[in-house]
């Protein structure tokens, strides 16, 4: 099989790995790629935000997959342009894809499925907003309507700064916000293949999404993950299939609009029950990089089945029952504008022990060829272990031999999991 992946980050670098071990890839090519993707997979340009520039692509280079890895091109339509050109393609249609690109769409369906979620208003105006924080009381949860790299979201006692976010994202061009009610409880990311018909789940994964340690400071993409959750409840899985992500595909495939790929369902297992707080029509960076660690069954035939329809027919998944943390260094000054062109040292190094290894993200090659870092999550440090003791020890010991200067990352991803502190209400 000839495997397109579309994408640049830690996530696509996860997926050309899994993808590069898997017998029956005969060629894998990615775009626009990254220095780590380089080494594994014929990188070729591609503008993601052309969503007919993926078609000429796919032609060259007779894929028999393509796999899109972030919501961009998707929202834009790159999926149903692949489609119509006759490619076999793992991502949603364009208007599927609103289930992540737009939140009020994502609580239409959800209300329409009978999908427990946080309630929500959708704001147009300042008035409303101050209203709705009337209604739910602090925290104050506040989101933009529309994509915004998982750093539209402001979480916040502070009503006045809860508001300054509400008044800049209504500023916008067909601004508005969401403004939800607060869920407590231990968040989950758990993705799901779909043919648009079959749902299937893979292993669930923590995020954390604060940049600093005990989740303080500013939401980012994701700082690090971990896999499996020795905390989670036996039938959180199949509870989440069954009350979210099936009735979910099934409404949208009602709507005449099946989605096909992932459904990334992100979830606060709160004191009053399972809610959703959020969809994403892909992969989840940085949690695929965990989950597909553990991941036994070949890749693409698995994303293979989903994009033709006969994920009926595949048989049960296999996982390894090893745990893996991935833990992200960040480019200095990440989430705000990341300072880029440093060079990185200590790759090799941090990749000799076979418990951990690397995937790039925002990283290049340098005028003299050397790796240099070019975006704001630079590397994804994946460590491996019997628990997540020895997953966690041999993700730090990797981070440590990684040489960025002005780099950060948290020094406590997994920890309260391996002391046993997470627990599910
Ligand atoms: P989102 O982009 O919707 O995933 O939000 C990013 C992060 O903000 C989530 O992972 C949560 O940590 C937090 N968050 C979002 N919505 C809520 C909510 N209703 N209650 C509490 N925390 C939330
Ligand atoms: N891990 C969060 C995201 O991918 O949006």
């Amino acid at each position: 099989m000839k495997v397109l992946v579309l994408g640049s980050g830690a996530r696509e670098h996860a997926l050309v790995r899994s993808l590069r071990l898997d017998p029956s890839v005969t060629a894998l090519h990615a775009a626009p790629g990254n220095a780590g993707i380089t080494a594994e997979a014929i990188v070729h340009a591609c503008d993601l935000t052309d969503a007919t520039a993926p078609v000429a692509l796919a032609r060259e280079v007779d894929a028999d997959l393509v796999v899109v890895g972030p919501e961009g091109p998707l929202v834009i339509g790159a999926a149903d342009r692949l489609h119509d050109a006759g490619f076999a393609v793992f991502g949603p249609s364009r208007e599927a894809a609103r289930l992540e690109g737009s939140k009020a769409f994502a609580k239409d369906v959800m209300a329409a499925a009978g999908v427990p979620t946080a309630a929500a208003r959708v704001c147009d105006a300042v008035a409303e907003v101050e209203a709705a924080f009337d209604a739910f009381g602090a925290p104050y949860v506040v989101k933009d309507d529309g994509l915004a790299a998982g750093k539209g979201v402001v979480v916040t006692d502070d009503r006045r700064a809860a508001l300054e976010h509400a008044v800049a994202c209504l500023a916008k061009d067909g601004g508005r916000v969401v403004v939800e009610e607060y869920l407590d409880g231990p968040e989950v990311s758990l993705f799901c293949l779909t043919d648009g018909t079959s749902v299937v789940p893979l292993q669930p994964a923590q995020d954390f999404k604060r940049v600093g340690d005990g989740d303080l400071g500013p939401n980012t993409g994701g700082m690090g993950a971990y896999s499996p959750l020795p905390w989670a409840p036996a039938d959180l899985v199949d509870d989440v299939v069954r009350r979210v992500v099936q009735p979910t595909v099934d409404e949208l495939r009602d709507r005449g609009t099946p989605f096909v790929g992932i459904v990334y369902a992100g979830l606060a297992l709160t004191s009053r029950g399972l809610r959703v707080i959020e969809f994403n029509a892909r992969f989840g960076d940085p949690e695929t990089q965990v989950v597909l660690a553990r991941l036994v069954t070949p890749l693409a035939g698995v994303l293979h089945a989903a994009a033709t329809g006969s994920l009926a027919d595949l048989p049960p998944l296999e996982w390894r029952d090893d745990a893996a943390v991935v833990v992200v260094v960040a480019a200095e000054n990440y989430p705000g504008p990341p300072v880029t062109g440093t060079p990185i040292a200590g790759l090799t190094e941090a990749t000799a022990s076979p418990d951990a290894y690397l995937l790039h993200a925002g990283t290049a090659h340098g005028a003299d060829g050397a790796v240099v870092s070019a975006g704001g999550r630079v590397l994804s440090v994946v460590g491996l272990g019997t628990d997540l003791r020895e997953a966690r020890e041999a993700a730090y010991a990797a981070v440590d031999l990684v040489d960025l200067p002005g780099s950060h990352h948290r020094s406590d991803i997994a920890l309260a999991a391996e002391l046993g502190e997470v627990r599910a209400p």
